[in-house]
């Protein structure tokens, strides 16, 4: 649909234009129109660095230095554990190709992830256990197997033996490194941590659509949020944050300084919001459901009311179902993995019906991305508060937190101290 719209447009306007113009100028237009065609259609790119949203800068500070000020002086309260047992994206599929390897940082933990050249992924512990060279880090895929840059020592990433010392008689028996479960589904690759390092109690559901190629890939973007992992998804329980922080209009952007500004008042979202946790056995899910309004000058304008059911799969994804009367439907799959006990990567990609122009999953993930940073100046400046003054109507909140406490288990690590460390 989109493609036919732009080829009449550009039959129209061409012979148009060269009419008005004559040819050379019209040789000139060409590349432009083909840059604006290309611009329309590449997805969204919005990669924001861990100090770049979310703060109020001080005076005589660059961005980072404040970031670090806030983090350091910023009381933590008394938190959950920080590494809740679950399922995390630490990939895009597309930056795996076969051959590939990268190191991901997840749970306080750097890993080497590779792709043998049948398409097969796994994760060993990036540090080998030889010396402790990073073998994502010049390392090499060999079979199923990856090869230290250091020795050229090799694990076999299924159960991590050490297959090849290319120097030694005989490999020993204790020779061997730490492999992690992983899958790859739904475009992006998983990692599976556990405390007790126990295999996965769940399997992170298949969203067809996108296998399918019936929804297609329209963009991304990527924050860092400095805050105990569990604030994050406390938000789809906490509705009444809703009408205070989401209330203002998009146009007013995502520093909440400014979005209380009166020159956006014409414009305002309302949101009627339910929680609930989803029954055995798939008592790791949640559901949130959102109807999205908006007013102009007070009138309800429903072509953008948008219908949002959110489904939380664990401790760190969700989908973001979006239907709409006119535009079709699509998700956004949103993920949140632990890199430092109080530092995120948060994730947002989104995937959308193919036959709708590219141009409005963009402005919907734009808009999700604004709203997303409303959120992240507030957990980046807050404290934890491990007992909230609650009122009836923050319940939810409450169970929330209950059905949340179901990733963490004896073992799971807590911060003990505020180290001095935490920058980046
Ligand atoms: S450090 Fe990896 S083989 Fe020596
Ligand atoms: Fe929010």
């Amino acid at each position: 649909m989109e493609s036919v719209f732009l080829l009449l447009l550009g039959g129209l306007l061409l012979p148009l234009a060269a009419g008005l113009l004559g040819g050379r100028l019209l040789l000139l237009l060409l590349p432009l129109a083909c840059w604006g065609w290309w611009a329309l259609n590449r997805p969204l790119e919005l990669l924001r660095g861990p100090d770049e949203v979310g703060y109020i800068q001080e005076r005589g500070r660059s961005r980072a230095q404040t970031a670090n000020m806030v983090r350091r002086r910023r009381r933590t309260g008394e938190l959950p554990p920080v590494y809740p047992n679950g399922w995390y994206q630490v990939l895009d599929s597309a930056l795996l190709r076969p051959g590939a390897l990268r190191n991901v940082s997840l749970c306080g933990e750097q890993l080497a992830v590779y792709r043998t050249l049948d398409g097969r992924v796994f994760a060993v512990d990036a540090y080998c256990p030889h010396l402790g060279a990073n073998l994502a880090v010049g390392g090499r895929v060999v079979g199923d197997c990856i090869e230290c840059p250091f020795h050229g020592w090799r694990f076999c990433g299924e159960d991590g033996r050490c297959t090849r010392i290319p120097y030694a008689e005989k490999v020993p028996e204790f020779a061997k490194t730490r492999t992690w479960p992983c899958c790859d589904i739904n475009r992006m690759v998983f990692v599976w941590y556990h405390c007790d390092r126990t295999e996965p109690t769940w399997r992170i559901p298949e969203q067809e659509e996108i296998t399918a190629e019936q929804w297609i890939y329209r963009g991304r973007t990527e924050h860092y949020v400095s805050a105990h992992i569990e604030e994050i998804p406390e938000n789809a329980a906490d509705i009444a944050h809703l009408a205070v922080l989401h209330e203002p209009s998009i146009l007013s952007g995502g520093d909440i300084c400014y979005t209380k500004s009166r020159i956006w008042d014409f414009f305002t979202h309302t949101w009627k919001v339910q929680w609930e946790p989803e029954a055995a056995p798939n008592k790791h899910c949640s559901q949130m459901s959102v109807q999205h309004a908006s007013l102009i000058f007070g009138k309800h304008f429903s072509l953008l009311d948008v219908d949002v059911v959110a489904r939380q799969v664990g401790p760190g994804i969700v989908f973001l179902h979006f239907s709409h009367a006119f535009l079709g439907r699509g998700i956004i799959l949103h993920c949140v993995t632990p890199v430092e006990p109080l530092l995120q990567r948060v994730s947002h990609s989104i995937y959308y019906q193919k036959n709708i122009p590219a141009f409005i999953p963009k402005f919907i993930l734009r808009a999700e991305c604004i709203q997303f940073e409303r959120d992240v100046m507030v957990w980046n400046n807050k404290k934890y508060i491990s007992k909230p003054l609650l009122v009836k109507e923050d319940s939810a909140i409450q169970r929330h937190r209950r059905w949340y406490s179901q990733f963490y288990s004896a073992n799971s690590p807590r911060l003990t101290f505020q180290e001095d460390g935490l920058s980046w």
